[in-house]
């Protein structure tokens, strides 16, 4: 579904990625993992295109998405959802309008079709009686929650979400984990989630890769890296979640 071949990407004048290769097949949950500044957010924003590789293949469902036109990637973006770590929602527009804000963009679906898929995906995400409330007045979870409405909201095939816990308590950081797991597999979606939430991100994805030093340092199911002997991994995996 997701193959990046031989990423390379330089900003500001220092390398970021180097050499990213990995694949995601139909319907996983990968999670990539490093430390702040490690390039997970631009290795991100690549697999939706708002970046473009200097080197490399980012190919989504069969297209290599680096050298479409803006015009041509508007159309495979439309199967592609984008949770922001910002949240990105609209401040002065309340719930409901945010959330049908994609449908009233890109389909022309009727009212009543809108208010259907508005309320069906406020339930998938669990909010429910919020939808005549701004942003302002809802909680951190509940703001991440009306994002990953919004980022699904078009039926995504793929689903990008990035660091869906940050900013939140250890236990709405628990509860969104496993509602992108849950979510994920209700809709299908083939999903990409970066974190610094090591302890969630090894119980929710069926695999995950480590970005250390431009480079993917290791790659491997939750159990596999736990039981790597590479120093890096375990020093990682343990600072991380001690
Ligand atoms: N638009 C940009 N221009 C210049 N440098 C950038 C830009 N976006 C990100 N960077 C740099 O790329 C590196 C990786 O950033 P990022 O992907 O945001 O890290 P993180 O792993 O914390 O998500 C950082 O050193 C950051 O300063
Ligand atoms: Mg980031």
């Amino acid at each position: 579904m997701i193959k990046v071949e031989g990423l390379y990407k330089q900003l500001g004048g220092q390398q970021v990625l180097e050499n990213i290769s990995f694949n995601v097949a139909r319907g996983e949950i990968l999670a990539v993992l490093g430390l702040s500044g490690a390039g997970k957010t631009v290795l991100l924003k690549h697999l939706i295109g708002l970046i473009r590789p200097d080197r490399g293949e980012v190919i989504i469902n069969g297209v290599d998405i680096g050298s479409l036109s803006e015009e041509k990637l508007l159309k495979v973006r439309h199967d592609m959802g984008y949770l922001f770590q910002e949240g990105a929602l609209y401040d002065f527009m309340d719930i409901y309008d945010n959330v049908a804000f994609p449908l009233r963009e890109h389909t022309r679906l009727s009212k009543v079709e809108v208010a259907a898929r508005v309320r069906e995906v406020l339930k998938l995400v669990d909010l429910q009686g919020v939808e005549s409330k701004i942003p302002g007045e809802l909680s951190g979870g509940m703001k991440k929650r009306v994002g990953l409405a919004r980022a699904i909201v078009l039926g995504a095939k793929v689903l990008l979400c990035d660091e869906p816990t940050s900013g939140l308590d250890p236990i709405r950081s628990r509860d969104i984990s496993d509602l992108i797991c849950h979510v994920s597999r209700q809709i299908g979606s083939t999903t990409v989630m970066t974190s610094h939430d090591v302890g969630n991100a090894l119980r929710i994805a069926t695999r995950l890769l480590i970005i250390n030093e431009c480079r993917i340092a290791a790659e491997g199911t939750a159990r596999q890296l736990k039981e790597s002997k590479e120093p890096f991994v375990q020093e990682f995996l343990q600072a991380a979640t001690s």
